[in-house]
């Protein structure tokens, strides 16, 4: 069975694509793509079938990412289809568990700053009403914590 990821943000246009396109792009460089699947969604209803944001698509392409994908909503079905679900920021994270009424998934359920190394931040900063440099400060950060990620997705569910 292979391991699957879903990456969460509130739009599902910035930053969730973004991870998630990241993470495929380091799944396939190292030729794990039968083992590891990903996915993102939004805790919101605000973009539902959107694609990613230009904005977004343009920083990833400044690191070689192509963002594809159309937004969409977290369902609770997620919570069991998902091995492990990344919250981008402290509000996904509770936005997240708060449709986990009996707290049967919240070890499932994780930040996603705590897969990277080399920055500090502890959430993912919503990108979406600053600048040019805050989207790509939001792909260098996802870069980090997807190699963390992928590292901890090896080892932790081994095929
Ligand atoms: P995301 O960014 O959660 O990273 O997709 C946002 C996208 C849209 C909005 C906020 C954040 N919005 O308020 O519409």
């Amino acid at each position: 069975m292979p391991c699957k990821l879903l990456f969460v943000c509130l739009g599902n246009i910035c930053r969730s694509p973004s991870a998630e396109n990241i993470m495929n792009h380091l799944i396939e460089q190292r030729g794990l793509s039968d083992r590891i699947i990903c996915d993102s969604a939004g805790t919101s209803s605000y973009h539902i079938g959107s694609p990613p944001d230009r904005r977004m698509a343009a920083a990833a392409s400044r690191r070689g990412i192509t963002l594809k994908g159309r937004a969409r909503q977290f369902e609770i079905s997620d919570f069991e289809s998902f091995d492990l679900i990344l919250a981008m920021d402290r509000d996904n994270y509770a936005d997240i568990l708060s449709l986990d009424s009996r707290g049967q998934y919240r070890d499932k359920v994780r930040l996603m700053c705590d897969f990277a190394s080399h920055h500090q931040e502890k959430e993912v900063p919503d990108p979406y009403y600053g600048g040019v440099d805050g989207f790509n400060q939001v792909i260098d950060l996802l870069i980090d914590a997807c190699q963390g990620l992928l590292e901890y997705a090896i080892q932790n569910y081994p095929s």
